[in-house]
């Protein structure tokens, strides 16, 4: 369709025109709206039909607010053509193409107080109102997932829908009824509605995304970009079965259409958008929480404000948004501004800053891990993005180069989507002119700088590349910043930095250190004192009686994380003891598999490991077992004594946690995975793939949530 001289020349004439001033704008109307709508033609079609977008949204954004300017200030410069005619469309040929009942309308964009200024103004003079008159505004967040359409009929849901075109959507009623958030029934004629379209969106937790996403990276399958594709994409899979595996959830935001018993049209039932959601709300959907998430506000400042406010919790929202959206809050104001062919005219978007950027990756520095594993990370020129100015990205490792193909003097696409973190979506390959040059992977360890150069070693299954053999003290630096952390052995006052300082000045080179810090020269650091280094002696005295567990936790042995050290905690009689274990011995333990076992044995068989373990045995470090290393107390009889089980689909008499408590009160060992190694399976309502796994098992003892409930009465 383009070539690459073409796009090239597309994307750098993009960008003149979003950086530059005015200047670049000096052929007439007719000649920059030709020029804008090349450009967003382009950028649609890299978009929608390439999947690969070279611009930000903000950036598209920018350059279709232009257009749109432009042609509301030139009527007759608009043409059948122009993207600013065409409303999106996310249609395939997998699902049954449905109409909506009311057209799907997509929302106008606002990037600041001066934009939300003039929309009001506008409405303001539309209406015929006074420009001294406020407008009462309902303003709530602008979930960033899928938009679907549910219809009710006669009170149950009959039809889901997405967006598609605006007009028709596709059909994927069977996937939204898997989606615990969206009623199969609700009682819509306690208020004479008949039928009934909401309009919403579809979400996943940022939680629930990034754990997808660790499945998926051990699963070895191509992560999702941003919580958004994983929630449209969810919401399209052709197994709804699969839907419930993601976790999603949908917000209500409107009540599109509605009609009563007559046929005619319902929509006087409410006087406000607030008191739609809040009826909504009451009818058992999820909505925002009224004046925490969502507010009525009296004029633009007011709305600026709540805006404010947002921006601020925004991160530490559980559901990713990417702005706010502002509704005119009476209905029949609502009703006389009325709509556009794309958006209504009562209703606004507030986009929060860019979460994308591109910027050029300059070289890639190596760090090396408390086990040694090599992270490489890329120094880009610095941009910034949400908020933050960004000149460090981590690469994870040497697969995550080479698939993206990333190279030096890339142009590289940025993002931070459901996570602070940012990190590189991929290089824009059209705009290199040949002189990037590849990232070479070292060989040797590229934070060593000593004289002796350690080859790097790649174990087998494994992502990472390691320096096995720390000759420089940067492992040692990376143990005790973990060894002294909080969910090791937690001694308060001793941060990264701070550990940095001793290490730097030579007081702390390896673990037992920490247990011999010389309290009069901290004293006398600056930025120290009495107190502050009096504190410190207090915190290492106390990590000195810790339960075992965190000493365990606290080496840095490869894979020996808090549970696994717990498990060890509670077999042992004194940590040193594990010099002399054997591998079965290990995997006598339930969960502790081969490779923990080697790496266990590998560490305590080590004579230096020993010594330094000694040597914090006799600096006061507790190494005997306490009360808190001991296991939780067990049923030793019940009904279920030995078995494991496994809870599943949706439990109607009990909470998931009660279940497993009166389960563990029979006797029984609470198991997350469907294995041979589990006994029974407890199947509530809507059980899926575990039910199926357990049924192709055959071995394993199928209850109903009913039967449970009765075999522990039975006792
Ligand atoms: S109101 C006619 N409210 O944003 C009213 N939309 O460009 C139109 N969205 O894809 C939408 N949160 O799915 C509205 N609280 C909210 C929203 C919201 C997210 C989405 C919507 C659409 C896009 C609008």
């Amino acid at each position: 369709m383009y070539t690459a001289e073409e796009q090239k020349n597309l994307y750098a004439l993009s960008k003149k025109y979003l950086t530059a001033d005015d200047a670049v704008w000096a052929a007439t109307p007719a000649a920059q709206a030709a020029a804008l709508r090349k450009l967003l033609v382009f950028h649609e079609w890299r978009y929608y039909v390439c999947n690969d977008p070279l611009l930000s949204d903000y950036e598209y954004d920018q350059l279709y607010a232009r257009l749109q300017q432009l042609e509301a200030a030139h009527p007759e410069l608009v043409c059948a053509d122009s993207p600013t005619q065409r409303v999106s469309s996310d249609l395939t040929d997998t699902f049954a193409s449905v109409a909506h009942l009311s057209p799907m309308l997509s929302l106008g964009n606002s990037y600041d107080l001066g934009d939300l200024e003039e929309f009001d103004q506008q409405l303001k003079r539309m209406l015929n109102m006074p420009l001294t008159e406020t407008i009462t505004y309902a303003v709530e967040p602008k979930f960033d997932g899928g938009s679907i359409a549910l219809v009710y009929d006669d009170d149950l849901l009959v039809r889901a829908a997405t967006r598609g075109n605006g007009s028709e959507g596709e059909e994927i009623t069977a996937n939204a009824r898997v989606l615990h958030s969206i009623p199969l029934r609700a009682p819509f004629s306690k208020l004479g509605i008949r039928r009934v379209e909401l309009r919403g969106e579809v979400v996943i937790r940022k939680d629930i995304f990034a754990r997808i996403n660790e499945e998926r990276a051990d699963a070895g399958l191509t992560l999702f970009a941003n919580p958004r594709n994983t929630a449209t994409g969810g919401l399209r899979m052709k197994d709804p079965r699969e839907v419930a595996v993601r976790g999603l959830e949908a917000f209500v935001y409107t009540l599109g259409y509605a009609e009563d018993t007559n046929g005619q049209p319902a929509s006087d039932r409410f006087a406000t958008h607030r008191e739609s959601l809040d009826a909504l709300a009451s009818l058992g959907f999820k909505v925002p929480e009224d004046q925490q998430e969502r507010r009525i506000c009296h004029g633009m400042h007011q709305v600026m404000d709540f805006i404010g406010q947002w921006e601020k919790k925004r991160e530490s929202y559980p559901y990713e948004i990417d702005g706010m959206v502002i509704k005119v809050n009476e209905l029949n104001l609502q009703e006389r501004a009325g709509y556009t062919a794309h958006h209504p005219r009562w209703a606004i978007a507030y986009k929060f800053a860019a979460r994308q950027a591109t910027t050029t990756l300059l070289h890639v520095e190596y760090q090396v891990g408390k086990t040694g594993a090599i992270t490489p990370v890329a120094k880009v020129k610095t941009v910034p993005l949400a908020g933050v100015r960004i000149s460090s990205i981590s690469l994870h490792n040497e697969d995550f180069i080479r698939e993206k193909d990333l190279r030096l003097g890339d142009q590289v696409l940025i993002e931070r989507a459901g996570d602070v973190i940012p990190y590189i979506v991929k290089p824009l390959e059209e705009l290199r002119d040949g002189s990037e040059e590849p990232i070479v992977w070292p060989t040797f360890c590229p934070v060593n700088d000593t004289d002796s150069p350690v080859a790097l070693l790649r174990p087998q299954g494994e992502a990472a590349w390691r320096c096995p053999r720390c000759v420089c003290g940067a492992q040692h630096l990376q143990r005790i910043i973990f060894h002294v952390s909080k969910n090791a052995m937690d001694i308060e006052g001793l941060g990264k930095q701070i550990v940095e300082r001793f290490f730097a000045l030579g007081w702390l080179r390896n673990l037992a250190d920490v247990y011999r810090l010389d309290y009069d020269k901290i004293a006398a650091l600056e930025g120290f004192g009495q107190k502050s280094a009096a504190n410190l002696q207090a915190s290492v005295e106390k990590a000195k009686r810790n339960p075992v567990w965190r000493l365990l936790h606290s080496l840095s042995i490869h894979q020996m994380g808090q549970r696994a050290s717990k498990l060890l905690a509670a077999e042992i009689g004194h940590v040193l003891e594990l010099a002399t274990w054997d591998e079965d011995k290990f995997l006598h333990i339930k969960d502790i598999g081969p490779t923990l076992a080697q790496n266990t044995m590998a560490f305590f068989q080590d004579a230096t490991n020993m010594a330094l373990l000694r040597e914090m045995e006799a600096l006061g470090v507790n190494m005997l077992p306490t009360e808190d290393d001991k296991p939780p107390m067990q049923a030793t009889s019940g009904p279920f004594l030995g078995k494991s089980i496994l809870f599943t689909g949706t439990l109607l008499q009990m909470s998931r946690k009660e279940a497993q408590e009166k389960a563990a009160a029979a006797g029984a060992r609470n198991v997350s995975a469907v294995s041979s190694h589990l006994d029974i399976l407890v199947v509530g309502e809507k059980a899926g793939s575990k039910l199926k796994k357990a049924q192709a098992l055959g071995s394993v003892l199928i209850l109903t949530e009913e039967e449970f409930l009765q075999a522990i009465q039975a006792t």
